[in-house]
């Protein structure tokens, strides 16, 4: 059994990033893995990796663009590079399935154990409104969910600190230490410890530790135990 962290003690939001903790990026691809052929997981790690860098390098060269769109600019990259650029059928396929993403199974299960345990929840997430809001909606996570906050109100990606004091803000927290938040992109998770949340690292696909400041405070493969480790 899950042991109570003392360390989370004084915690009263909880908040997710949302693509890769809270939903399956690889979804798509493996949906339609038939029609990709054999290259379909390297493509889909090509879209992920391309549609990340393209944030950092646009916050980096104050280009912001919405993060539905440079989803779309991931992908294209990504279908190049596996021999698949001009396959507007698939292309639109792939786009139809990531609105609606699939969330992991454990999500809806453990946010209402945190609901029920009095903690506030959030997503905090590069993601646009449109496609967090179809995501939220299509996995029935609206109920569960207090705020769904966006880096389109700021416009700049994670991981610059106004992203993360916009959920400080959003929910009214007297100062980041209230946030437990929850990433399983190691570079949001140090990002977000840097900033002065308590983090948990959910370390789904085994991955060794930034080389970056800021240290997550436990570490767990899946949102599963979450709830134990806040006392829930
Ligand atoms: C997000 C990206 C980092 O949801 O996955 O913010």
């Amino acid at each position: 059994m899950t042991e109570k962290l003392a360390i989370l003690d004084g915690v009263e939001a909880c908040v997710f990033d949302a693509y890769g903790t809270l939903f399956n990026v690889h979804a798509a691809a493996a949906r339609l893995k038939d029609e990709i052929g054999p290259d379909a997981d390297r493509m889909s790690q090509v879209w992920r990796t391309k549609q990340l860098e393209y944030t950092w390098l646009r916050s980096l060269m104050h280009a912001y663009k919405p993060f539905w769109e440079v989803t779309q600019d991931g992908l294209d990259y990504a279908m190049e590079t596996v021999g698949l650029a001009g396959n507007t059928t698939l292309r639109q396929k792939l786009l139809d399935i990531y609105f609606q993403l699939d969330a992991y199974p454990e999500v809806p299960e453990m946010l209402s154990a945190l609901k029920a345990g009095g903690f506030k929840t959030a997503i905090l997430s590069n993601g646009s409104k449109d496609m967090l809001d179809g995501a939220v909606t299509s996995a029935g996570l609206n109920s569960l969910l207090d705020g769904v906050h966006s880096v389109e109100d700021i416009g700049i990606f994670k991981p610059d600190p106004r992203i993360y004091q916009m959920s400080v803000d959003y929910l009214d927290l007297s100062g980041p230490d209230k946030v437990c938040f929850m990433s399983s992109n190691a570079w949001d998770a140090a990002a977000a410890a840097h900033f002065g949340f308590r983090v948990v690292w959910v370390n789904r696909f085994n991955q060794p530790q930034e080389r970056l400041p800021g240290d997550p405070m436990a570490t767990i493969q899946s949102l599963e135990p979450l709830p134990a480790l806040l006392g829930c």
